[in-house]
């Protein structure tokens, strides 16, 4: 069955219609292929179809295309259900739409127009690729912000993560593998409804913490450590992302704590800026400051909060965006601004995200500190930065690791609403 029901896929579409009515093409959204693993034989990886795709049809089956032309709207093609697949599978849900074998006819009685492929193309690079990234960039306005079909699933989502964060913070104790905490989160999520994790979930413990996406191992957490959780469900492909860092112990230690305060003040500003009209790299920066300012007053970097954003400084101890658009997959449509470069960097770190915030567009908001021996050892980071950083400071905050707290703020009329608020932090 479809995820939508039919007046929500209606919508979408006519939306889309209207965004792309000047466009004479043909444009055909594929749902994608499964993809075999590497020696598998018949083995693939689970499906996951496309966004674009899943967004327009609700229908996770793989091979469908969507079809679209001005004149006639749009028209469905889905691969027809075989004895095998029944053998194998069960009985599948196949979607209502015209055989996926008409599909070469059907686009043979339309003549030589244009034909541009959005999804997963079944072949990538073709000569149409101009077409196809101005058909997506219309696409990607229409899909960026979210209907309440799609809210709707994502607190069904979020319920799940909140059960599983919650089963985290009780289980993280020194003497606990990581791999511990891992399994009874993702248990729980998945006791909650989920129907998957998005994405592959992070624990780190100790020094394990500065790095970004630690993946979770038989390391056993130790008495006065910190521990990062970053952790999301997700229900068929909504997905929440959050993360939180707690202490091993009852508390954290004095310079757990005072890193701590500062990535909670970069956070609770972020949030606050997420309104309509705002620039997303304006949203990072104002985080950059407050963590700049933040470490300036812990001894660990040294000048002015501008000087610290506008040299790069910060990015030592901040080294990723602010956050991107999270929904449909974890990163969902995001994307820069028409005409804008790709790769716009903002206080020395890559942004993913290069638009101006609109209603209805979820963002995550994660600011955090890290202490990488990567990015602190570095010769040229430290001739760069002789005067920015006090090297000689830093073996006191190398033990804290890092902090990251990140939470899901969906953009409305009345400005940020943290929709994963009910995670303590
Ligand atoms: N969970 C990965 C991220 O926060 O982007
Ligand atoms: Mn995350
Ligand atoms: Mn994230």
């Amino acid at each position: 069955m479809s995820l939508f029901d039919t007046n929500v896929l209606l919508r979408r579409r006519d939306a889309l219609a209207a965004a792309w009515r000047d466009e004479p093409a043909i444009v055909l959204v594929h749902a994608g292929e499964p993809i075999s693993i590497p020696g598998g034989q018949d083995q693939t990886y689970d499906f996951v179809p496309h966004p674009e795709y899943y967004w327009l049809t609700g229908s996770d089956r793989w091979g469908g295309v969507l079809a679209f032309e001005r004149e006639s709207g749009f028209l469905h093609f889905v691969r027809p259900v075989d004895s095998a697949e029944r053998l194998w599978e069960g009985e599948p849900d196949v979607p209502e739409g015209r055989d996926r074998g008409e599909l070469e006819n059907w686009l043979a009685e339309r003549g030589d127009r244009d034909v541009a492929w959005l999804g997963q193309p079944p072949t990538s690079g073709g000569p149409r690729r101009e077409l196809e990234r101005r058909l997506r960039n219309k696409l990607d306005s229409v899909r960026r912000p979210k209907d309440a079909a799609e809210i709707e699933h994502l607190c069904g989502a979020v319920r799940a993560t909140v059960a599983g964060h919650a089963k985290a913070r009780e289980m993280i104790r020194p003497g606990v593998t990581e791999r511990a905490v891992q399994i009874e989160l993702e248990a729980e999520m998945f006791r909650h409804g989920a129907t998957g994790t998005g994405y592959g979930s992070i624990v780190g413990a100790g020094t394990r913490a500065a790095v970004l996406h630690s993946t979770p191992g038989a390391r056993v957490i130790a008495p006065g450590e910190l521990v990062l959780v970053d952790a999301g469900a997700q229900i068929r492909g909504y997905t929440a992302d959050v993360t939180r860092t707690y202490p091993a112990g009852e508390r954290f230690d004095a310079e757990q704590q005072a890193i701590y305060d500062v990535v909670l003040a970069a956070e609770l500003a972020g949030i606050e800026a997420c309104r309509a009209g705002t620039e997303w790299h304006d949203v990072h920066r104002r985080s950059a400051e407050v963590l700049a300012a933040g470490l300036v007053d812990l001894g660990v970097l040294r000048g002015s909060v501008d000087g610290l954003l506008e040299s790069g400084a910060i990015a030592l101890f901040f080294p990723h965006g602010i956050g991107h658009m999270v929904g449909l997959g974890v990163r969902d449509v995001g994307g820069r601004l028409a005409g804008r470069p790709e790769g716009r960097r903002c206080c020395g770190a890559r942004v993913r995200v290069d638009l101006p915030l609109e209603e209805g567009f979820l963002m995550t908001i994660e600011p955090g500190l890290y202490f990488v021996p990567a990015l602190l050892d570095d010769p040229m980071n430290r001739r760069t930065y002789a005067d920015a950083v006090a090297w000689d400071a830093l073996e006191r905050w190398i033990p804290v690791g890092g902090v990251r707290i990140e939470d899901n703020i969906l953009v409305t009329a009345e400005g940020p609403r943290n929709l994963t608020s009910e995670i303590s932090k």
